[in-house]
């Protein structure tokens, strides 16, 4: 199968390809007029994917490979300063070619790199984990962690082309497939009741990886990252709503240090901000519950355990939504109708908490 989606952005549109195999990978690369191409890659995905993907790199293009790596730890700007020394040494110039080959974090540190080696490369993106197809791959956010700060230093840029080929998921750890998981469920909370529906109906095809119905999910996925990124594509309104599930997620992830993956900790942040919705008499409350319960067949936690609930709530403090000492959060008018609501009570997000944490009837 293959759906072509446009994305505006102020460079172009450019196309997302969806396969399930490497047919088409030669021809596609073959439109790009490059006589050299550095394939950028890390540890994990290099050691499945990187012979198959120079094995499909056209004839005319002289291949490199630069390989870091794998984790976040490497996204930063010693690797970016070792990525732009082997372009130099290689006398990359500004027709030549780079693909990001991996997931999330090789996307964003390529994409960036593309943007300002000689003030730009073009570059095509090969995600490989199913966050990166869904979420980063599309939106034009590229960047790297900067002293510890998660995406500090970067630039919107737009790559040529998107090439999301399902066969990659075949190596991807089962752990790291439900954390790419969390975004679609939110894809449907936020936008899509019918979705939603159908990832819920589909549940053993999807846990199965079923190569129709993974097409089906992931070309839905990006179709409504796209519409809503193509209303703001630069951040400045409903692109928020993509942050459902991310203000209590991400607190959640920086308190436990690592015990949840990003995925994992936008699940519970997902399950806590339907509670207050749910209490603030936004949606239903059969509704929160099945929301609830539906990130469980997932392998996504919906419970935590900790007796320092008010640490959790202090470092929402840092959310890029907040506004003063406001904390503003994504919540739902109804499942499928997000909302950016300004100015949460403490005593609610605490008691949104207080449901998470662990109990044994739970
Ligand atoms: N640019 C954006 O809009 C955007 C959006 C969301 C997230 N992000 C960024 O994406 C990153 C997270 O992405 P991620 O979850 O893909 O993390 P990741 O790139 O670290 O990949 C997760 C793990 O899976 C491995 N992996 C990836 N594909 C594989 C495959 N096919 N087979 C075997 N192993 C494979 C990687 O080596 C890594 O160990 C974060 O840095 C985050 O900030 C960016």
């Amino acid at each position: 199968m293959e759906l072509n989606v446009k994305i505006p952005c102020d460079k172009d549109n450019y196309n997302v390809y969806f396969e399930s195999d490497f047919k088409r990978l030669k021809e596609l690369l073959s439109s790009i007029n490059a006589s050299k191409v550095m394939l950028i890659t890390d540890t994990n995905v290099s050691m499945h994917w990187e012979k198959k993907v120079l094995l499909n790199i056209p004839e005319s293009m002289k291949a490199f490979t630069f390989k870091f790596e794998a984790g976040e730890a490497s996204k930063n700007l010693d690797t970016v300063n070792l990525i732009y020394e082997a372009l130099t040494e290689n006398k990359f110039n500004r027709t030549d070619l780079i693909i990001a080959l991996g997931g999330g974090v090789v996307g964003d540190t390529a994409a960036y790199v593309a943007h300002t080696f000689k003030r730009g490369l073009p570059f095509i993106a090969l995600p490989t984990s199913l966050l990166s197809m869904v979420d980063s791959s599309v939106g034009g956010k590229s960047g790297v962690d900067y002293k510890g700060i998660k995406n500090m230093v970067g630039a919107f840029s737009f790559p040529e082309f998107v090439y999301i080929n399902t066969e990659f998921l075949s190596t991807l750890p089962e752990r790291e497939f439900y954390n790419g998981f969390a975004e679609i469920m939110k894809h449907g909370l936020i936008k899509d009741e019918e979705y939603y529906l159908w990832l819920i109906d589909n549940m053993y095809e999807i846990c199965e990886k079923d190569p129709d119905t993974l097409l089906k999910m992931i070309s839905h996925s990006v179709l409504i990252k796209k519409s809503v990124v193509e209303n703001d594509p630069y951040e400045r309104g409903e692109r928020a709503l993509l942050n459902f599930g991310h203000t209590i997620g991400h607190a959640i992830e920086a308190y436990f240090k690592g015990e949840y993956i990003h995925g994992e900790a936008v699940a519970l942040g997902c399950v806590a901000a339907s509670y207050i919705s749910w209490k603030r008499n936004m949606l239903e409350m059969e509704d929160y519950y099945e929301i609830r319960d539906m990130f469980v067949p997932f392998n996504l936690p919906i419970t935590i355990k900790t007796d320092d609930l008010n640490e959790i709530i202090e470092l929402m403090k840092f959310d890029k939504k907040n506004t003063g000492n406001e904390i503003n959060m994504v919540l739902l008018n109804k499942i499928g109708e997000a909302v950016l609501v300004n100015n949460i009570g403490r005593d609610e997000i605490l008691k949104a908490l207080e449901e998470l944490n662990f109990k044994d009837e739970v």
